[in-house]
């Protein structure tokens, strides 16, 4: 007799759809078979149960900004998403470069969290310094090339080259916002000098060739380097095209696509105003066909939500203005079931984008994948029934989505998170404490 189990569950295993009952003691899955016996019982069939999803880039604004996004609203965003493990940006306020900060973040976050999580370290001056021989206590580094929320730069050839050299000395990820510093801005005064610094205009302002050059500036960092690269939310064709050459190189890399750059376009964007402003900008129908294209062919890795709150105030300043972000964690597996629906998506694709993919790149041993002796965390879908998503059923505290008043099919019926049933038909039900995963602060 187990604790829990989840009868006739159809579910990834090993790499092929199967189907069988899921045993689970003490937040773990111990039996995979069939006629499973527990104290607690949910019937999954007709249902599809993936791993609880990963997203590996999300920015709760903790420290700093708690006004934009809070871990208690973020968390319950994310099990409404489907999502049981999130890793949070660095870009906080103060910025997060040091074992000191992240201890301060980790003092505020573990109250608060109820999915499990791990941190990025910003690449700084500070980061740079860092003690090799310290426990690192975080999951991955993080690199800004452009200007973004929240002020973190580093564009210098030799700063960025000894971070990716520690970063290769840690065995920890680096993940790169690739986008080029110089160019954005000789595109900012071009588009000024001739009326065109508006939102229509935020493609070519932070353009495609400001990616490709960006990630091509990086590739040679990660190549000399030996560290391993993540390219963070690829945007174009033309930053797809100079990853594809690195793949015929074999140079070691991974890369993100985001729901927004794969559901969206510029015209979008056009008539959704600032709320759909975002770095990098959201491009043309040719460059998300192209997304899309990378994504079913496996080019892609790592489908990450960017998830990026701001108030809706400040997204009603104008254009120059109005700071760059959009929400996505509740919105983006209802998406790709929807798009799955449509045919444009395997669900091996979303399963290996969302659980398996970003567990091996960012070394979550226990999560991603539903075997014998990891964590239990599931998330529950049906995929045959539809809804309208809502501004009202969002639990983010932006409290806006650009994805509003879409019908998608595809629903989150259920998230559990170490074999705790967290989120149940739109209710929160009962929370655990999220834990982090990373170093040192698991023991505390
Ligand atoms: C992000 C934010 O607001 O923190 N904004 C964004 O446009 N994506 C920062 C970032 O990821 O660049
Ligand atoms: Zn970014
Ligand atoms: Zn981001």
């Amino acid at each position: 007799m187990h604790e829990l189990v989840l009868k006739s569950c159809k579910t990834f295993y090993r790499g092929k759809l199967t189907s069988f009952d899921i045993g689970v003691d003490s937040g773990k899955i111990v039996a995979l078979g069939k006629g499973l016996e527990g104290e607690q019982k949910i019937d999954c069939s007709h249902k599809l149960v993936f791993p609880g999803l990963i997203d590996v880039h999300v920015h709760f604004r903790t420290p700093g900004a708690e006004y934009k996004e809070d871990w208690v609203h973020a968390s319950r965003a994310a099990l409404h998403g489907g999502i049981t493990t999130v890793l949070d940006m660095p870009n906080n306020t103060p910025a997060i470069c040091s074992e000191k900060t992240l201890g301060m973040k980790e003092e505020i976050v573990s109250k608060n969290a109820s999915v499990d999580y791990g941190f990025y370290l910003g690449a700084s001056t500070d980061s740079i310094e860092l003690d090799e021989k310290i426990t690192p206590n975080f999951a991955a580094f993080k690199l800004y090339m452009a200007s973004t929320t929240g002020d973190m730069v580093l564009d210098s050839p030799n700063l960025m080259f000894k971070v990716f050299r520690k970063a290769a000395r840690l065995g920890k990820v680096i993940a790169v916002h690739a986008e080029d510093e110089s160019i954005i801005k000789k595109n900012i005064s071009l588009a000024k000098q001739r009326n065109k610094y508006s939102l229509c205009y935020h493609h070519e302002i932070r353009s495609a060739n400001a990616e490709a050059v960006a990630i091509e500036r990086v590739l040679k960092f990660a190549e000399q380097t030996n560290a391993f690269l993540h390219i963070c939310h690829i945007s174009s064709a033309a930053g797809l095209k100079v990853l594809k050459d690195a793949k015929l190189k074999r140079l070691r890399f991974s890369c993100g696509v985001t729901p927004h750059h794969l559901f969206l376009t510029n015209k979008d964007v056009e008539k959704l105003g600032n709320i759909a402003k975002v770095n990098p900008s959201i491009k043309t129908s040719a460059d998300r066909k192209a997304l899309w294209q990378a994504l079913n062919s496996g080019m892609i890795d790592v489908i990450e939500t960017d998830h990026a709150p701001h108030a809706i105030k400040e997204k009603q300043r104008a254009y120059e203005e109005a700071p760059s972000g959009i929400p996505g964690i509740e919105t983006m597996l209802p998406l790709l079931l929807d798009a799955h629906n449509r045919k444009l998506l395997s669900l091996e694709t979303i399963f290996n984008c969302c659980c398996k993919n970003p567990a091996r790149i960012f070394g979550l041993k226990t999560k991603g994948k539903i075997d014998i002796g990891c964590d239990a965390d599931f998330c529950i879908v049906d995929l045959k029934r539809e809804q309208r998503i809502g501004a009202r059923d969002l639990h983010t505290k932006c409290g806006f989505s650009p994805f509003e008043n879409r019908r998608v099919k595809g629903v989150v019926e259920k998230t559990i998170v170490r074999g705790t049933l967290c989120f149940d038909s739109g209710e929160f039900v009962e929370a655990v404490k999220g834990r982090n995963l990373f170093g040192v602060f698991c023991s505390k």
